[in-house]
């Protein structure tokens, strides 16, 4: 949003678009904008929406076939909203993608992040006073809720923001929502809970303040058919945000900040319930209800994040980048952390809790996808180094379940984004029963590293592709840092780290020869692309792997695929085996080194043909292998980050020849914030 910054509407549709492109990891299936329909001249106002099944560039084909539109029109205030949609309620078409409106006058519109879980009974409701609904989705019943809670306004100066505030106290579920509406000219509300949203500012100017005082409500109500008067804190200049003199300034409401971070890097990140509004160039906090632990105020705060760190560079999707980027972010999440001199680590955001962690009954690490992967990984030598009994678990199960959780409990939650539902849910359930909770992600900011006790960010720099690559190993590297930091007095340990701390330190360039093999696995992808089914088994250290190198095939190439721990293979999956099927057989140097070969004689002893994952100098598998990928050899329990990376590789060249978008698969979204 704009004000006093004349631009075209032609700036306006590209700034959200671009936006929208950066976003298209989050969902891709439908996307939509709404903005002015009116010149500057003309009296009559009117929203224009323009909603397209498909991704973020059909929608930006269609806007350029609108010919009712006036490219080059000028606005000195303005404020356009745009969404690309991840299907939830109702299939991907243009009626069900956003902005949803509230009627076919477009009276007010509205984008939302999130799931609204009372939809039905406020449809009912609306339906009851005669709205007509024309989408599936649970996000109209917003739209038409705002409208009724308008027209039946007891005043007639009723603010934009006071009628958000109403209809969100009638909303259960999680949202992140941005208003726009004709009855409100160039003002914008936007609020959230549970879903993220920040607002980035912009202005060459001095602001008026660094740090926005929230407003209250003085007088509740209880729902929407009981409106009752309310009263806020008066607004005064003191409680906007504002360029000094009344300058130009512009505003961006994202829910991610790589969608505005090539127009500023200055951001407010709204907490759960915050109203925010802009009116007349000024941007305002209000909340309904003051709680003891609130901040009174929303700091701006500067990103360090550079816009060519989510660019592809030479690479022809961002999975691929990504892959490739990870002797750097491996090195990045050890960088100032790990002592190779003291053989010492320090993770700064866990050093104040460590006695308490020290003191713990046991550790439970919660993930989803790929996350959960990273958990499963180091769950061994996380047993190992801190001596603590350790249990893994899907989010989604470990809610299922009602796991029994105790105070003397320290709960870790790994999540590349920081958003997603399910671990964010696992997390206020862990919470809730007083355990300690440690975040593990690699998103500042996010929901999950503002609400844990205390966390590491994994600093593997913005991850874009679908199918989590750097993430991972930087998810790896952390879990096994924690371990060696909770080590680093015990005796008997001492020379388990040395060799731990020594295998860090080689590990960047280790994972260098590893790409160094992209040549090859684009020879494997040659012969197996064609194959309706792979499947990929291990066990000990990198039976994980298994199961990280099947999702990813699963994900993006749309092959069968599964991870197939080695030691249940006699008591099932062995009758899957036969000359036909395609299987990768992890092989490492390890503990677990003879009864691998013992898998390798059953698989062979059936005439399967494996393709072999194992190290440089082991002789012994590659006579029974089909195929052999030879990897260099590290430390045992950091082996698995070596050995993903092949699989990584493996599945980008099978998605890439079967003809598929590598980083945007049918289906799938990159961070799933609902449950
Ligand atoms: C989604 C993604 C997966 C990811 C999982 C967990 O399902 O498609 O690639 O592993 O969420 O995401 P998180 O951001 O919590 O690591």
């Amino acid at each position: 949003m704009n004000y006093r910054v004349p631009r075209t509407r032609k700036e306006i549709f590209e700034t959200l678009i671009k936006g929208l492109q950066r976003l298209e990891y989050r969902g891709y299936d439908s996307a939509g904008v709404a903005i002015d329909g009116h010149n500057n001249e003309v009296k009559e106002r009117h929203i224009q929406l323009v909603k397209k099944r498909g991704n973020v560039k059909a929608l930006d084909e269609e806007l350029y076939k609108q010919d009712s539109m006036d490219l080059k029109v000028e606005f000195e205030t303005h404020f356009g909203i745009a969404h690309t949609r991840w299907a939830t309620h109702g299939v991907p078409n243009a009626v069900n993608s956003h902005p949803q409106r509230s009627d076919k006058g477009n009276e007010f519109v509205v984008i939302h992040n999130g799931i609204i879980t009372n939809y039905k009974d406020l449809r009912k409701f609306l339906e009851s006073k005669g709205y007509e609904f024309e989408s599936e989705t649970d996000t109209e019943t917003i739209a038409k809720l705002i409208k009724y809670v308008f027209d039946n306004r007891e005043t007639e100066d009723i603010t934009f923001s006071t009628l958000v505030e109403r209809v969100i106290q009638q909303l259960e579920g999680a949202f992140a929502l941005v208003f726009k509406s004709i009855q409100y000219p160039g003002e914008a509300v936007a609020t959230r809970r549970g879903s993220p949203l920040l607002i980035g500012v912009r202005s060459k100017y001095k602001l008026s303040t660094e740090q926005i005082p929230i407003l209250y409500r003085t007088r509740n109500f209880e729902n929407v058919k009981n409106i009752c008067k309310t009263r806020m804190k008066r607004l005064d200049s003191s409680t906007c945000l504002h360029a000094v003199g009344d300058k130009a300034v512009e505003f961006f409401f994202a829910s991610d900040a790589s969608a505005i971070i090539e127009h500023t890097n200055r951001v407010i990140f709204l907490e759960d319930d915050d109203i925010a509004a802009v009116a007349d160039g000024k941007l305002s906090i209000h909340r309904v209800k003051r709680l003891a632990s609130d901040d009174p105020s929303r700091a701006i705060q500067t990103l360090q994040m550079e816009l060519q760190q989510i660019m592809k560079g030479n690479f022809s999707a961002f999975m691929q980048k990504e892959i490739f980027e990870q002797p750097e972010s491996v090195f990045n999440t050890m960088r100032g952390r790990v002592n190779f001199e003291t053989n010492t680590v320090l993770l700064g955001g866990l050093k104040d809790h460590l006695k308490e962690i020290r003191r713990c009954r046991r550790l439970i690490v919660i993930g989803c996808g790929t996350s959960y992967h990273a958990a499963v990984a180091t769950r061994q030598v996380l047993e190992e180094l801190t001596e603590l009994p350790v249990m893994v678990e899907l989010a989604s199960d470990f809610l299922d379940r009602n796991t029994p959780v105790f105070r003397d409990d320290v709960c870790f939650f790994i999540s590349q984004s920081g958003e997603t539902a399910d671990t964010l849910l696992a997390l206020r359930y862990c919470k809730d029963r007083r355990a300690l909770t440690v975040g593990v992600t690699n998103t500042v900011g996010s929901s999950i590293s503002r609400e844990t006790d205390c966390g590491v960010h994994i600093n593997a720099g913005p991850e874009i592709g679908v199918a989590s690559t750097k993430a991972y190993t930087s998810q790896f590297i952390s879990l096994v840092m924690f371990g060696l930091m909770m080590s680093e007095d015990r005796i008997s340990l001492q020379n388990r780290r040395r060799e731990i701390i020594c295998g860090l330190r080689s590990l960047p360039g280790l994972i260098k020869e590893v790409l160094s093999l992209d040549e090859k696995i684009h020879d494997l992808a040659l012969e197996l692309y064609t194959q309706r089914s792979l499947l990929v088994m291990g066990r000990g250290y990198n039976y994980a792997t298994c199961l990280e190198g099947a999702l990813k095939i699963k994900e993006i190439t749309y092959m069968h695929s599964e991870g197939i721990l080695a030691g249940e293979l006699k008591h099932g999956p062995l009758a899957l085996i036969d000359k036909q099927m395609p299987v990768i057989m992890v092989i490492m140097k390890d503990p677990c080194f003879a009864k691998c070969q013992n898998a390798l004689q059953q698989v062979t002893a059936r005439q399967g043909r494996p393709i072999i994952l194992c190290c440089r100098d082991d002789t012994e598998s590659s006579k029974f292998a089909y195929k052999t990928i030879e990897l260099p050899h590290t430390v045992d329990c950091l082996q698995g980050i070596l050995s993903v990376i092949p699989l990584q590789l493996l599945s980008f060249h099978l998605a890439v020849l079967r003809g598929y978008d590598v980083d945007f698969p049918r289906n799938l979204a990159k961070s799933v914030t609902v449950e």
